[in-house]
C-alpha cells in the first residue's frame, strides 16, 4: 500500500483491542503495534528490580519505590518492538508480561510522565515510518492525533471481566470471577483518571460498543471505516 494509513485503536482493558487490531493489520497488510506491551515490558523490569531487592510485605510502598527509582530504571532500559513482539534490553518477552501482577503494575507505571514520554516518542517514531494499526489508550488523542482512522472500543465491565474469566479458564487457570472484575475496574479507574493522557475517545473517534458483537463483526465495521476513509481520500485528491 503506497498511501500512508495509520489506524488508531483505543479502549479499556479487555475490550478486545489487541485481538481485533492484529486481525485488521493482517488483513490490510499493515504493521501491528501493541503499545500496551511496551508499558508491560517496563512494568516487568520494575517487578524484577523489586524482587531483586527483596522488597515485600507491609513495609513496602509501591508509590514510594516508583517515585525514588523509576528515573534510574528508565535510563537503564531499552525497549524495542519488532514483528509484533516487544523486546526488553534485547530480550524477547512473551506471556510473562500477561500475568495479573504485571497488568496492574503496568497501569501504575503508566501514570509517570517520564515513562509515557519515553514510550510515546518511540511509538511516534514507528508511526512516522510505517503504515500501522496501533492499539493502546492514548493513540488517537496523543500518539497519532492525525491518524487516518480512529476507533474507540468499549464494552461493559461485566462483559470484559467475563471474557477474561473464560479465556483464563480455557488456559486451565483457577480464578474467581469477582477478583477479575475488581482488577478490571481498578485498571479502568487508573487509566481514565490519570492526569497524563487518560483513556478517552478523540473527538473524531468512531466509538464502537462491542458488547454482544463477535470479533468478525467488529473487524468488519473497522474495515468499513477504512473503506470510507479510502473513498473520501480518493475524492479529495
Ligand atoms: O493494553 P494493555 O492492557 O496491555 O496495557 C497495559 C497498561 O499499559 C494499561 O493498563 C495502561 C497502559 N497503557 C497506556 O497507558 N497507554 C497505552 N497507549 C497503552 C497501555
Amino acid at each position: 500500500m503506497d498511501t500512508v494509513l495509520r489506524i488508531a485503536i483505543d479502549g479499556p482493558s479487555g475490550s478486545g483491542k489487541s485481538t481485533i487490531a492484529k486481525i485488521v493489520a493482517d488483513k490490510l497488510g499493515l504493521e501491528y503495534i501493541d503499545t500496551g506491551s511496551m508499558y508491560r515490558a517496563i512494568a516487568f523490569k520494575v517487578s524484577k528490580k523489586i524482587k531483586e531487592q527483596n522488597f515485600t510485605g507491609e513495609n513496602f510502598h509501591l508509590d514510594d519505590f516508583l517515585n525514588e527509582n523509576i528515573s534510574n530504571i528508565l535510563d537503564d532500559t531499552d525497549i524495542d518492538f519488532k514483528e509484533g513482539n516487544v523486546y526488553l534490553d534485547g530480550q524477547l518477552l512473551g506471556n510473562e508480561i500477561r500475568v495479573d501482577e504485571i497488568s496492574i503494575l503496568a497501569s501504575e507505571i503508566a501514570q509517570f510522565e517520564n515513562v509515557r514520554k519515553k514510550l510515546v516518542d518511540f511509538q511516534r517514531e514507528i508511526a512516522s515510518k510505517n503504515s500501522v494499526v496501533m492499539d493502546g489508550r492514548d493513540i488517537a488523542t496523543n500518539v497519532i492525533k492525525d491518524a487516518e482512522v480512529k476507533i474507540f472500543l468499549t464494552a461493559s465491565v461485566e462483559e470484559r471481566a467475563m471474557r477474561r474469566y473464560k479465556q483464563l479458564l480455557e488456559q486451565g487457570q483457577d480464578l474467581v470471577y469477582e477478583e477479575i472484575y475488581d482488577d478490571i475496574k481498578h485498571r479502568d479507574i487508573n487509566d481514565k483518571t490519570r492526569k497524563l493522557n487518560p483513556l478517552r475517545p478523540a473527538k473524531d473517534s468512531k466509538i464502537l460498543d462491542t458488547t454482544g458483537l463477535t470479533i468478525e463483526e467488529v473487524v468488519a465495521i473497522i474495515e468499513n471505516e477504512v473503506k470510507l476513509w479510502q473513498k473520501s481520500n480518493r475524492l479529495g485528491q
